[in-house]
């Protein structure tokens, strides 16, 4: 699945380590593979920058050795009854993120995956603030897609966009196994008369493609995330909501697996 969005900072990272968290929490297997140039959800799993071989060179060598090798357990599966890896991404795939990808480029991310030997229950790509050419090869290798968006003004037009990209690439063959989920709203303020507008407005406009829950803005999940640590096992103030919220978010994505 891809977690995805035209914008930065509305919490496509964040909602990639809260499902991954609930996901070892659940005993669910998983692989995360950060496709983001900026590699924040590869300092939120491991501390600290990744590894080499990392994404790009999975992307510009699709093979079954690359691929494995690039594959490292998360230190957050230490002692847990489910595995959690990563690809780690870092600056070095900034060069393939082309505003004019070819169909060929655009393939390669799905031909490396699909020649890797680990298997998982989950796998969740972490995409970069656009729509270019690293989000249309998560989205080529992906069966689900989940668009993060913010209760804003600007949200609709970049949530509406991103989710015609998904049913575009479906309907050219690029993307033959995508579905779009739907949309996630996240960083809601339920006391905010603005974001209870934009609720609505996005539910009016997408209907059932809004996703239950609507996760809310708690500093919990700053905290967990400074610390490195999964949510789930993360104690502070507001954590025991987030975790409940990501078990949920977690429960419709497996659900939906049902109906492919
Ligand atoms: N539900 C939330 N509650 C509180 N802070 C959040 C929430 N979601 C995201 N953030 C914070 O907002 C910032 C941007 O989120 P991030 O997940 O990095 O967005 P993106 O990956 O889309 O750029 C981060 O500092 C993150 O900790
Ligand atoms: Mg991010």
């Amino acid at each position: 699945m891809s977690v995805c969005s035209l914008k930065g900072g509305v919490g496509k990272t964040s909602v990639t380590l809260g499902l991954a968290s609930a996901a070892l929490h659940q005993g669910v297997n998983t692989l995360v593979i950060d496709l983001d140039p900026q590699g924040d959800s590869t300092l939120g799993l491991l501390g600290e920058p990744g590894t080499s071989p990392d994404v790009a060179e999975v992307v510009s060598s699709p093979r079954t050795e690359t691929v494995d090798r690039a594959i490292i357990p998360v230190p957050w599966s230490e002692g847990a009854a489910s595995h959690l890896d990563l690809i780690p991404g870092s600056n070095r795939s900034t060069m393939m993120d082309s505003p004019s990808p070819s169909e060929r480029e655009v393939k390669r991310l799905r031909e490396a995956l699909d020649k890797r030997s680990h298997q998982y229950d989950l796998v969740l790509i972490d995409c970069p603030p656009s729509l270019n050419g690293l989000t249309q090869m998560a989205l080529a290798a992906s069966d689900r897609s989940l668009v993060v968006s913010e209760p804003g003004f600007f949200a609709v037009t970049a949530a509406d966009r991103a989710l015609k990209l998904a049913s575009e690439m479906r309907e050219e063959g690029i993307a033959p196994r995508l579905m779009p989920l739907g949309l996630v709203v996240n960083r809601y303020r339920p006391r905010s008369v603005e974001h209870q507008y934009r609720l609505a407005e996005l539910r009016d406009l997408f209907g059932e493609l809004v996703l239950e829950p609507v996760i809310e803005e708690r500093v919990g999940l700053q905290q967990a995330q400074g610390g490195a640590v999964p949510l789930h096992t993360y104690q502070g103030a507001s954590g025991e909501r987030l975790t409940a919220d990501f078990d949920a978010l977690l429960k419709t994505v497996l659900d939906s697996r049902q109906h492919s």
